[in-house]
């Protein structure tokens, strides 16, 4: 569904002897479609670069992205993008936050207002449209963001560490609504992470990268079935072993 072949940018930079930094170089990733990949790797690997030219938000260098949608576009975007912060605006309401991605579609205000209801209905935030973002706690602004991703219906959910800045139980909890979220919606999701435990609780694949600039230093495909033990002794063999290639290629001045 999505093909990613010989990625390259480099971003200018003064600093450095030549200009520049090279971020991805030749970089290669095929995804299903409905398949649920995290990607894990030291800070400044191009974790967020990655997700950004996949988006189309920074062209790339050179390289070609092939991105086969399905059924018909019409009131749809490609991609759904959800950040560690939520990045609500402050005065409109929690149903005007998710509506907000829905402009520019040629959708009717009443379409609009029903389909962010909807996608905030599958974040268990129905009763919540009327309020402001600052009458939600981190949790629920962060289940809004998702929302707001999901309301274009994409083919593809991206996230950048979005639940990095909550707490361990609202975490956790998050994680599984996300997991029954994709379950209902069979969206591919691209999840980007620092937390190996948490890549490996959700993901059909971790792929682990090192820099600079970016390849992928490893892929682990996770087979077993959900709902996932947390504690299964299989899962945490394999954090450990991505946690400790992991710091060998810190150790290396590799990342
Ligand atoms: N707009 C930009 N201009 C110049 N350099 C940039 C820009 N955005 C990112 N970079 C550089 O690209 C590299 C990769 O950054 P990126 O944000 O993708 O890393 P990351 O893996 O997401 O890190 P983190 O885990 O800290 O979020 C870094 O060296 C960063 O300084
Ligand atoms: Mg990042």
């Amino acid at each position: 569904m999505i093909e990613i072949r010989d990625l390259s940018l480099a971003f200018p930079n003064p600093a450095s002897p030549d200009g520049r930094t090279v971020v991805l170089r030749d970089f290669n990733l095929s995804v299903a479609p409905g398949e649920f990949i995290a990607i894990v790797g030291a800070s400044g690997v191009g974790k967020s670069t990655l997700l950004r030219v996949v988006a189309g938000l920074v062209p790339p260098n050179s390289g070609t992205m092939v991105h086969a949608q399905s059924g018909d576009l019409r009131g749809r975007r490609p991609y759904g993008l959800v950040f560690q912060d939520a990045r609500l605006l402050p005065w409109r309401t929690v149903r005007a936050n998710v509506a907000f991605g829905l402009e520019g579609l040629g959708l009717s205000r009443a379409e609009r207002r029903r389909r962010a209801e909807e996608a905030l209905a599958l974040v268990g935030l129905a009763d919540k449209a009327g309020r402001w973002p600052h009458q939600l706690s981190g949790g629920q602004r962060q289940r809004v963001a998702i929302a707001r991703a999901l309301a274009v219906d994409p083919d593809l959910l991206m996230m950048d560490e979005p639940f990095g800045a909550l707490d361990a139980i609202t975490r956790q909890s998050l994680q599984d609504e996300l997991l029954d979220l994709w379950r209902r919606t069979s969206k591919t999701i691209l999840f980007v992470t620092h937390d190996i435990d948490e890549a490996v609780y959700l993901a059909d694949r971790v792929i682990l990268l090192a820099g600079s600039p970016a390849t992928v230093r490893s892929e682990d495909r996770i087979a077993t079935p959900r709902p996932r033990a947390r504690d299964d002794s299989a899962a945490r063999a394999l954090v450990t072993r991505i946690r400790d290639r992991l710091s060998d290629l810190m150790d290396g001045g590799g990342i």
